[in-house]
């Protein structure tokens, strides 16, 4: 018995595995590829940001900063830079005053520029798109 659930559970972690292994790769094809884009927004956002920006993009009081109506998001070369570098210390949205961390994110240009869209056009948000070449301005500018 004890032996069957140890088989069934290693052939579920090879599943979850392979199939991690799987979107990480059309992720890098897609992305080497150039021209239009394909890298999912949302796929980016519920994969890097959500544990802290919540699925609502609301945030968590005190804590983590709103995406969801940020006044933030008005400046792009800020926000851009936010994601590529993350950032500590003091930082005021919406008026109100956060001090916490927020690690840089090892995302590449295009899933930069496809999740700040997502997040711009979501959670009640009417910004601009943003392109990975903006992204690529941008972080040749923080080298
Ligand atoms: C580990 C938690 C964490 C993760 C993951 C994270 N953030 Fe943040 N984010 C923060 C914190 C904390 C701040 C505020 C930093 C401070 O107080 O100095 C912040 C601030 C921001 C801001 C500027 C303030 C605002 O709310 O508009 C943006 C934009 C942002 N994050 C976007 C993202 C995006 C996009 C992702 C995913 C690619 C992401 N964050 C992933 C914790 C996180």
């Amino acid at each position: 018995m004890k032996k069957i659930y140890f088989i069934a559970i290693s052939e579920l972690i090879i599943l979850f595995v392979s199939s991690c292994g799987g979107n990480s790769g059309s992720t890098s094809t897609s992305s080497s590829s150039g021209g239009q884009s394909t890298v999912s927004g949302a796929a980016v956002y519920n994969r890097s940001c959500i544990t802290c920006h919540q699925g609502t993009g609301a945030g968590i009081p005190g804590a983590f900063p709103p995406l969801a109506k940020s006044d933030f998001l008005a400046d792009k070369e800020k926000t851009i830079s936010q994601v590529i570098k993350g950032y500590q210390g003091e930082l005021v949205v919406n008026g109100v005053k956060y001090n916490n961390v927020m690690p840089p994110q090892q995302l590449n240009d295009e899933e930069i520029a496809a999740v700040l869209t997502y997040v711009n056009t979501s959670f009640g948000n009417s910004g601009a798109a943003i392109t990975a070449d903006e992204v690529k301005a941008v972080r040749s500018k923080l080298r």
